[in-house]
């Protein structure tokens, strides 16, 4: 069995490679993040990204093994995020870990960068017990799922718009804030009153049962987002904490609703958190908070490891190695994978 996995992630704005032994043991984890490069431009810019990638990857890759203080030869498997995401990112970390997989004689593995996510919460607490509801929240999905053993994913519910990181950015940006917008508004709601307006909350009531099978553990942020700038633009002395800090208590109200009827409506034995809007203090306090009164055992990874990460991949890649076998080398990039999930 392959003991020591190296792992490549390229989807999106950060070029990161990491070392994981037995898929709990980070030997490195590097990440180069391009965030400074798409900034300016208020958002990734696909081009900008691929170039990035093809730049940084080869000293990242060198950074990674010097921290684990191992040589190609050492490494027994190379896995790769394949997808979803920009097609032009992926195809630099697919085509390097193909390379590196030849070159070093050793399996190659194609890992769904959703399905990574999943696992940075078993990177860090392997004995998390399953069943196992998920929230995923990152820049692109939103997702509740219900994760029955290893590989076996049951999707409850997503977001019909938005994602939950990208309505986050939407409004940072609309409120001068910058990019990414997730942390900006983050540090900003200490400062503000999360209960100085009632913006909307989509498809959260008192009483699940009311909303259609198909809604109850849907999500919209669209809406949350037009109303925050409708009323800004006729408020434009508002203060910019309130806002912010009103926003971010209803995106959370919905996603710890939810997860709470999920973990109601499935018997799950634990919840975690995946995704980089995971990093955000309060969806933390207040997922730890329904957990507790559920009576589930809750996780939260670390920081590091909800936003993107090679550490993460490669744990996901000795799963995938473990169940499947190697990947064959004609694997393509996919920029629209989805999580594979149980009919
Ligand atoms: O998982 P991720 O690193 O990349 C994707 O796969 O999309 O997630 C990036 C998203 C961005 O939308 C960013 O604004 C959001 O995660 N994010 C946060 C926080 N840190 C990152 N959102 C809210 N609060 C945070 N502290
Ligand atoms: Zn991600």
């Amino acid at each position: 069995m392959a003991d020591l996995i190296l792992g490549i992630e390229t989807s999106c704005d950060e070029t990161a490679v990491a070392v994981v032994e037995r898929a709990t043991i980070v030997r490195s984890s590097v990440v180069s993040s391009q965030v400074e490069q798409h900034a300016v431009f208020g958002g990734v810019v696909p081009e900008i990204a691929g170039r990035a990638h093809v730049q940084e990857l080869v000293p990242v890759l060198a950074d990674a093994l010097a921290e684990a203080g191992v040589s190609g030869g050492d490494i027994d498997a190379v896995a790769v995020t394949s997808g979803p995401g920009l097609v032009g990112s992926l195809l630099v970390g697919v085509s390097a870990a193909k390379a590196l997989s030849l070159v070093w004689d050793v399996p190659f593995v194609a890992v769904n960068h959703l399905e990574a996510h999943l696992y940075a919460s078993f990177l860090e607490e392997p004995d998390l017990e399953m069943p196992l509801v998920v929230l995923l929240v990152s820049g692109g999905h939103t997702m509740l799922v219900l994760m029955e053993d290893h590989g076996r994913y049951r999707l409850l519910g997503s977001t019909l718009d938005d994602a939950a990181g990208e309505a986050f950015d939407k409004v940072a940006r609309y409120l001068g804030l910058g990019y990414p917008g997730g942390p900006a508004i983050d540090a900003l709601s200490g400062d503000g009153d999360p209960s100085a307006f009632g913006y909307p909350r989509s498809m959260v009531q008192e009483n699940p049962d009311t909303l259609p099978d198909d809604r109850r553990f849907a999500f919209s942020f669209s809406g949350l987002k037009t109303a925050v700038v409708n009323h800004v633009r006729s408020d434009p002395g508002v203060a910019t904490a309130d806002v912010a800090a009103s926003f971010q208590e209803a995106v959370v109200d919905a996603l710890v609703t939810k997860a709470r009827w999920a973990i109601e409506a499935s018997g799950a034995r634990g919840a975690c958190l995946g995704g980089g809007v995971a990093a955000n203090s309060r969806l933390r306090e207040r997922f730890l908070d329904v957990c507790t009164e559920t009576g589930v055992r809750a996780f939260l990874p670390s920081r590091a490891m909800c936003t993107d990460n090679a550490a993460m991949v490669a744990a996901a890649g000795w799963w995938r190695l473990r169940a499947d076998g190697p990947s064959p080398l004609d694997t393509g990039a996919d920029p629209n994978l989805g999580l594979p999930l149980l009919p």
